[in-house]
């Protein structure tokens, strides 16, 4: 189709009307949509709404049909509207959360999963998916971290890729075009606080939080979404330097660039536009091509071009990516894309699907501690089953787009199915509620847990305590789910702790009373039963976590690829003055990066090195020999990491650079090797310029990112 012959045939009100998305409550007066935003009055005339680019957050594919089929009738050049949805963990089958999706470090899951989220929305009509989120996130108060890959670039890289290729695919019928969000270094927010200032040096852009979407943009990202914050002092959104010489210059992006929700709008809050026409200028020539749910482009793109501010050709450019984007995603043959209701049924929830959702939260759950109660036997007689996330249908996780609580197993019905011949009792205990005082229901759960052989104790946030503006000063969890484990100890000393949590939390105090804690985030449609698998070791858990859990919210943010300092404390055991220490607490996390238990134990050989001397521009193997140990089949995830002693500039204690998923039976082994070359010893020197620096490097590999006793080598 061309492209170009329509858009000059449109009139100047229909291209800037292109550029604009509102939120389908505005088409179809429904009111309930999934608002993100502040709600907006744009008094917009009804004669103009045929002219509108694109709607987001539909609420069902009813919704859609009814809004595209009264445009379409209406609008003047034959154009249809794009539906763009938050398919962030599945669509109505919903896996974990992605940072529990993560924790596997499978990225060919990462590809499945997103291959079916896809499927299940292109049928049901949407053409676009505002994901991945590919956010650096290294601090756990926030909130938004439940979205994210977690704290690694390296892992996140891989998991932008996975799920790019898993969405787009060939563009065919069960495919979504994604958008890469939220651009950039939107994860890195000031103490936590969603919104808030971003301030870093280019160097730490470029080297920790950048990597993330040029891999999205390079696996294919046919769209993406500028941040809510600022870089160096001026808005994601109407930062050129992000926008025009990093993201369209030095990655060569050609796709469409929108805003966040109200962003463009918001320039004014942040005192760099002193109003909206302002705002409108310095978007556009940033290079946004897209407002979401702000109307600048539509009120002012007139005014400026006539006042010869902004061009008519960046008009043109932009309306230009709009149409081809809608081109792509085959609304010019069909405006309802790929929509297929009969097909949609009989994939949405499928026994297939489910099985997809099921690994994916059987693989993301993180076994954090285990004294040797887990797995625990079918044919225990009794098991109580307390606590707020018991039989709730919630633990699908927010942001689960069309994921309905009512499609979800429940941990009591997971249990139920596999515990035929075990007594169940269950009760709440207490409520979820960061600020839940409510202690009327310990005793009755106490009664229970006393009666009952073993106690499994469902804890953790409330659903809606992580994600967009859910920032936290206070990670661990509310003293009365404490209490409630107190009061059962008393009774019943084998308690096993299921956390459900979107962002990793300070449970020290659970070490003390717990004889395992299972970190299930929120695990999506299938968790219950996914759940019950790993607790009766029908499968063995073998997540590995994307994020550090910190000791004390006092550390945040931490993450495990730090700099050494000059004076790094020596350990964690005594009091040091004059060290980069905290007086009162360790350095060290409470669960540091990579780490995750098994049902059976790993040994790792000394690592090998097919030679100690790399020469620019060739290769070595590290090797290392990982048997497994223990009793049972198992997998784990091999990690590799490594440190540069000395470079122009500082570098990190330790960085990942490969992993792979092992599945060894009991006394099996296996040797796993990966490639060194310059490009995995790569970094932004002193000139910024990217490139690996000769000298001494230290290879590790192990199971966590604790691991010591590493090989050497030389790059000369
Ligand atoms: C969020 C985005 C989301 C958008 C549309 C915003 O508030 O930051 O991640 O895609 O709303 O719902």
């Amino acid at each position: 189709m061309d492209i170009k012959a329509l858009i000059s045939k449109m009139s100047f009100r229909e291209k800037v009307y292109q550029l604009l998305q509102l939120t389908s409550d505005f088409f179809s007066g429904s009111g309930d949509v999934d608002l993100t935003g502040p709600i907006q009055d744009f008094k917009i005339a009804p004669e103009d709404m045929k002219l509108i680019g694109s709607v987001l957050n539909t609420r069902s594919a009813e919704d859609l049909i009814a809004i595209q089929k009264k445009y379409i009738e209406q609008n003047p050049s034959g154009i249809p509207l794009i539906f763009m949805l938050n398919v962030v963990h599945g669509y109505r089958t919903v896996y974990p959360v992605n940072l529990g999706l993560a924790c596997s470090f499978d990225t060919e899951l990462v590809f499945e999963c997103s291959k079916m989220a896809a499927k299940e929305a292109a049928l049901e009509g949407c053409s676009v998916t505002f994901g991945p989120m590919v956010d650096i996130a290294r601090d756990a108060r926030w909130g938004r971290a439940m979205e994210s890959s977690g704290e690694d670039p390296y892992l996140g890289a891989k998991i932008a890729e996975a799920t790019v290729k898993g969405f787009e695919g060939d563009m065919g019928k069960y495919n979504l075009a994604t958008c890469v969000k939220h651009f950039a270094a939107y994860g890195a927010a000031e103490a936590g606080m969603d919104y808030n200032t971003v301030d870093m040096s280019e160097r730490t852009l470029r080297e920790y939080f950048l990597p993330t979407y040029k891999a999205a943009v390079d696996a294919g990202a046919r769209t993406l979404m500028t941040a809510f914050n600022i870089v160096d002092g001026i808005p994601a959104v109407a930062n050129k330097h992000l926008l025009c010489d990093i993201l369209r210059g030095e990655w060569g992006y050609k796709g469409l660039i929108i805003s966040d929700f109200c962003a463009a709008k918001e320039l004014m809050a942040h005192g760099v536009a002193e109003d909206h026409k302002a705002a409108a200028e310095m978007v556009m020539n940033a290079g946004l091509d897209m407002e979401m749910m702000s109307v600048a482009y539509i009120n002012y793109l007139e005014e400026l071009v006539a006042e010869g501010r902004v061009s008519l050709k960046q008009i043109d450019d932009a309306v230009y990516r709009v149409l081809k984007l809608k081109e792509e995603c085959g609304l010019f043959e069909s405006p309802y894309g790929h929509l297929d209701l009969d097909e949609a049924k009989a994939v949405i929830l499928s026994e297939e699907h489910r099985a997809i959702a099921r690994r994916a939260a059987e693989e993301g759950a993180v076994l954090l501690e285990n004294d040797g109660i887990l797995p625990l036997a079918e044919s225990v007689e009794s098991i109580a089953l307390i606590g707020p996330h018991t039989d709730n249908g919630e633990i699908i996780g927010k942001w689960s787009c069309m994921g309905k609580p009512c499609d979800t197993v429940t941990v009591l019905e997971g249990m139920k199915k596999l515990y035929t011949g075990s007594r169940i009792e269950c009760a709440r205990g207490v409520f979820a509620a960061f600020d839940s005082k409510d202690e009327s229901g310990i005793a009755e759960a106490v009664k229970i847990a006393e009666r009952c052989d073993t106690v499994i104790l469902t804890l953790g946030e409330e659903p809606d305590d992580s994600g967009e503006g859910r920032s936290k000063m206070y990670i661990d969890l509310p003293d009365v789910q404490y209490k409630l484990l107190d009061e059962i100890y008393k009774v019943n000393k084998n308690i096993i702790v299921l956390l459900f949590t979107g962002r990793p939390l300070s449970v020290v105090r659970l070490r003390e009373k717990a004889r395992a804690v299972l970190c299930a985030w929120w695990p999506g449609t299938e968790g219950g039963n996914a759940i019950a698998n790993l607790i009766s070791g029908r499968v063995s858990p073998s997540g590995k976590l994307a994020m550090t859990f910190p000791y004390s919210v006092g550390q945040c943010p931490i993450y495990y690829n730090h700099y050494n300092s000059g004076r790094p404390r020596p350990d964690d055991q005594r009091r040091y003055n004059y060290k980069c220490a905290y007086i009162d607490g360790p350095n060290s996390p409470l669960y540091s990066f990579g780490y995750g238990l098994s049902y059976t134990s790993f040994s790792y050989s000394e690592v090998k090195l097919s030679d100690t001397v790399l020469k620019k521009g060739g290769k070595i193997t590290a090797s290392v020999e990982l048997t497994n140990t223990g009793n049972r089949e198992g997998t784990e995830t091999v990690q590799l990491y490594i440190r540069d002693l000395v470079g122009s500039v500082t570098r990190p204690v330790k960085e990942l650079r490969g992993f792979e998923r092992v599945t060894l039976g009991k006394d099996e082994s296996k040797v796993v090797s990966f490639d060194i070359d310059e490009e995995t010893l790569a970094f932004y020197g002193q000139d910024l310029q990217r490139r690996a620096e000769a000298g001494e490097f230290h290879i590790f590999i192990g199971g966590d990112s604790r691991v010591s006793s590493p090989a050497k080598f030389t790059l000369v």
